[in-house]
């Protein structure tokens, strides 16, 4: 069975994936920490945390609340910085079979092109993933995403910045996602992802005051895939791109639904958290799925609901 994609068919390298698993950013560490629980060279891909130019400690706590069907967090993009990232991380992404793309996030569009500049060229790093959909930092972020005007001039800024393949990941938190992608499409992007997590909140009674330290945070998990998948479908019906779907997916028949819609790929973020071998479990599913269906190159299944 061939399951691989081809995620960036207009760039000059491309970025081809053996299989369209990949892990959520923020949902795999630097996928180190998860490499002796299992085989992750087995997947698609991997997206490591949001990375800014400077390391950040992230919001105050509780950062993280169990919902029905879902996690809210508002982690605030704690993590190590870019210039950690490449001297401690990328050399021992240089010698995985697994590509890894790094998420980048900015207050600024000028930070979006400095960090995309500053991971040109590293051995280990196959993509960067644009985050204009993190809700839970002051500036930018969301910001960016929430606007087409804004999500195609970071987008524009990254491409010129950076010979590596670029992702741009959308955020739900819009007026019009279908308008957003088509910006970011037109914009240079190579493929989108979508959805970053639903703005929500939580309310502890007994304190009588909301129960994140941030007060709101982003809703992930099974609770948001319908969401999520309606947003692909729209989005995949509108640009030529591929598309990256991310949102609930915890078993290989929800990979499949996302692929149907229209996904060439997809992520797997909060069911990591409750099952470390979720990414591989989808992977197996997905492939389970095509034997039973006598299927036997993955494309025959994209966008399958929309013909
Ligand atoms: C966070 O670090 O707050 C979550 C990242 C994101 O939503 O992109």
């Amino acid at each position: 069975m061939n399951l691989s994609v081809q995620l960036a068919p207009k760039h000059k390298s491309g970025l081809l994936l053996a299989n369209p698993v990949m892990t959520a950013a923020g949902t795999f560490g630097y996928g180190t920490e998860y490499s002796h629980l299992f085989d992750i060279q087995k997947l698609g891909a991997i997206v490591c945390k949001g990375t800014t130019l400077e390391p950040r400690d992230g919001n105050p706590q509780p950062r993280l609340a169990e919902t029905a069907s879902g996690l809210l967090n508002s982690i605030g993009l704690q993590n190590i910085g870019v210039k950690a990232l490449i001297k401690e991380k990328a050399p021992i992404w240089a010698n995985w079979r697994v590509p890894v793309i790094v998420n980048i996030a900015g207050e600024r569009i000028d930070d979006y092109a400095q960090l995309a500049r500053e991971l040109d060229g590293i051995a280990g790093i196959s993509g960067i993933e644009v985050n204009i959909s993190c809700p839970n930092i002051k500036a930018g972020g969301a910001e960016f995403g929430a606007s087409p005007e804004s999500a195609a001039r970071v987008t524009a800024a990254v491409k010129s910045a950076t010979s590596l393949p670029v992702l741009v990941k959308l955020t739900p938190n819009t007026d019009d996602i279908v308008k957003v992608a088509v910006a970011v499409a037109e914009a240079g992007a190579d493929a989108i992802s979508l959805i970053n997590t639903v703005k929500g909140m939580a309310i502890d009674i007994t304190t009588r005051r909301p129960l994140l330290g941030n007060k709101t945070g982003g809703l992930s998990g099974p609770a948001i895939k319908p969401i999520a998948l309606a947003m692909v479908y729209e989005v995949a019906g509108a640009v030529e791109l591929p598309v990256i779907g991310c949102g609930g997916i915890t078993t290989g028949s929800d990979a499949i639904e996302f692929i149907m819609a229209g996904a060439s790929a997809i992520q797997v973020g909060t069911a990591s958290f409750a099952n470390p071998r979720a990414p591989l479990d989808v992977l197996e599913g997905i492939e389970q799925f095509m034997q039973k269906e006598g299927v036997n190159n993955l494309t025959e299944l994209i966008g399958a609901a929309r013909r």
